[in-house]
């Protein structure tokens, strides 16, 4: 059954939905929202469990949330959007080119991979999600994961982006890093979706991104036609945290360049 998202939304004019990663919430796309949402209608959900958005009872899926997206945008009465996602985002967004191709007029693809999982990357997240399950999202949890999300700079550089990330790390709900887990281990491969796309599409990634490095990126921009890569230096796999002036600028541009509908 269909979840209303819980969303932060700023701005006026063309609508710009953006999803974010994995155990993060909607407050991550706030340097975006302050940016990009002077010119346009910026719409940043809660995943399913995150932030303000209840889990719901549906087993894991990235279909859901995508369908869950269709909903939010069904209740505010619009068609189509340009649709960003960065890591987890940009595998939503790809279930929702899947499932919605028409209401896509624009795609942002961010430090995320086209490829399913292997069956070891699959088993690692079934892994973690039984152990938070079990023991709640714990320091070490955090620990592990923090310094594959934020790049080498940032870590050595930028303490309040460190600060940040890590309270958003540890604030992020057991039972939704499960789902979300489960869901990504599910995921199909996205290669022919995205070799079908026929909209403007900008794939950005932080050359220091070790969870989804530039030769990903660029597999992406490869298999999209005519698609645009940005890649942001000193930058890791949140490069909308780590480096929101590049990031903002590269989304300005694109969108700046875009047809209007
Ligand atoms: C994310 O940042 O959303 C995650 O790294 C995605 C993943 O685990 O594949």
């Amino acid at each position: 059954m269909r979840v209303e998202p819980y969303v932060i939304e700023t701005g006026r004019g063309r609508p710009v939905v953006l999803l974010h990663a994995f155990p993060l919430n909607a407050s991550m796309w706030m340097p975006q929202r302050e940016a990009i949402g002077t010119t346009h209608r910026v719409i940043t959900p809660d995943q399913r469990g995150f932030g303000g958005s209840q889990l719901g009872h549906d087993d894991p899926s990235l279909d859901e949330v995508a369908d869950d997206l269709a909903g939010m945008l069904n209740s505010r009465k619009i068609d189509r959007v340009v649709l960003g996602g960065l890591s987890m985002g940009g595998y939503v967004a790809m279930a929702f080119l899947r499932r919605y191709p028409e209401r896509v007029a624009a795609l942002v693809l961010a430090d995320t991979k086209m490829g399913a999982d292997s069956p070891e990357a699959a088993e690692n997240r079934r892994r973690v999600a039984s152990e938070v399950i079990a023991a709640g999202t714990s320091a070490q949890l955090v620990e592990e994961m923090l310094p594959s999300l934020l790049g080498q700079t940032s870590m050595e550089r930028r303490a309040l982006v460190l600060g940040r990330v890590k309270a958003l790390l540890e604030k992020a709900p057991p039972y939704a890093v499960a789902w979300a887990q489960r869901a990504m281990a599910l995921r199909p491969d996205s290669t022919a979706d995205l070799a079908a796309v026929a909209v403007p599409t900008l794939v950005i990634v932080g050359e220091e991104d070790t969870l989804s490095p530039p030769e990903e990126a660029e597999l992406i921009a490869k298999t999209v036609p005519g698609a645009e890569l940005v890649r942001i230096p000193d930058a890791g796999h949140l490069t909308a945290i780590e480096a929101p002036a590049e990031f903002n600028e590269a989304v300005a541009g694109f969108l700046a360049g875009l047809p209007a509908e």
